[in-house]
């Protein structure tokens, strides 16, 4: 990827295990991530006609849905792996969506977007007022932006039950500070309304938006448990563990999850923010 090297910690960790686990388990994660879909298109009001990008795509499941609604969509992300399921699966749909590898925070896009979406995509830069500000230059007066983000971890369920499960045995993990990029960096409402407003965002608005989801998208407990370790979360919890060690976690995790089992899934609360925003 060219350009600057604003957030190269997340280019870096969004092009190696991370991504690839992302990309490798695409299924899992646009299952357990579909009840946010509707909800950000919306609350943009994505239409037939809308020229919208979506802000770190990823694989790309909200841009398309966005298509499928007959807007004219760009999608942008820093991770390739994931950008390469986004536009095989593009064209295998049919779907004319335009992907960019770049990293939105600088990115000098064209502009003349009518909506900038996000599922899950904007947590993660260095400098959010200069990553919104460029954001809102990508809009046109009026535009709308939208996108859903983590509340706290310990109003979500699906974080807190397994972390407190193997907090006693592991003990607490290497954690960054709350405001540092990552998954729960906008947890808090008043830190998020401060970004938007200070990067020329008006009618500024947080919506609790607090769908279930199936952890893992749908799968049987044991393979829960392994996804959950796989991924950043599990990664982080195990990180410097031994074999047994791990093992004695995995199964506290696992024992904690076993009364969420539905016959669909391990099902599980969420707690979110649905931000939605105006370009004046
Ligand atoms: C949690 S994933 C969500 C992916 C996708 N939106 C979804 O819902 O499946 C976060 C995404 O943001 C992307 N990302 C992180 N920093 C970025 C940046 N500065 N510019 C563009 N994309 C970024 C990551 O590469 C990753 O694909």
């Amino acid at each position: 990827m060219s350009g600057s090297h604003a957030n190269d910690d997340q280019v870096a960790y969004w092009n190696g295990p991370e991504g690839h686990h992302w990309a490798d388990h695409e299924d899992r994660f646009d299952a357990m991530l579909a009840p946010f879909v509707a909800p950000v298109l919306d609350a943009a009001g994505v239409d037939a006609g809308s020229r919208v990008l979506d802000v770190g795509c990823g694989n790309g499941a909200l841009g398309r849905a966005a298509a499928v609604r007959g807007a004219s969509v760009t999608a942008v992300d820093v991770s390739a792996p994931m950008l390469a399921r986004a536009r095989a699966h593009a064209a295998a749909e049919g779907l004319a969506i335009e992907h960019l590898e770049a990293d939105a925070q600088v990115h000098a896009f064209a502009g003349g977007f009518d909506r900038v979406v996000s599922r899950f995509g904007v947590m993660f830069f260095a400098d959010p007022v200069a990553a919104f500000a460029n954001l809102a230059r990508a809009l046109e007066p009026g535009g709308r932006l939208a996108f859903v983000c983590w509340q706290g971890q310990p109003l979500n369920e699906w974080v807190a039950v397994p972390a407190l499960a193997m907090l006693p045995i592991v003990g607490p993990p290497d954690m960054p500070p709350a405001d540092a990029p990552g998954p729960f960096a906008f947890a808090d409402q008043a830190r998020v309304e401060g970004i938007l407003s200070a990067a020329g965002f008006t009618d500024v608005a947080c919506e609790a938006h607090t769908p279930a989801v199936l952890l893992g998208g749908g799968l049987g407990l044991d393979d829960t448990v392994a996804f959950l370790a796989e991924g950043g979360m599990g990664k982080r919890f195990l990180a410097g563990a031994d074999e047994a060690t791990a093992a004695r976690a995995l199964a506290a995790a696992r024992e904690a999850l076993e009364p969420f089992v539905t016959p669909h899934g391990v099902r599980m609360a969420t707690a979110t923010w649905l931000v939605t925003a105006t370009r004046p």
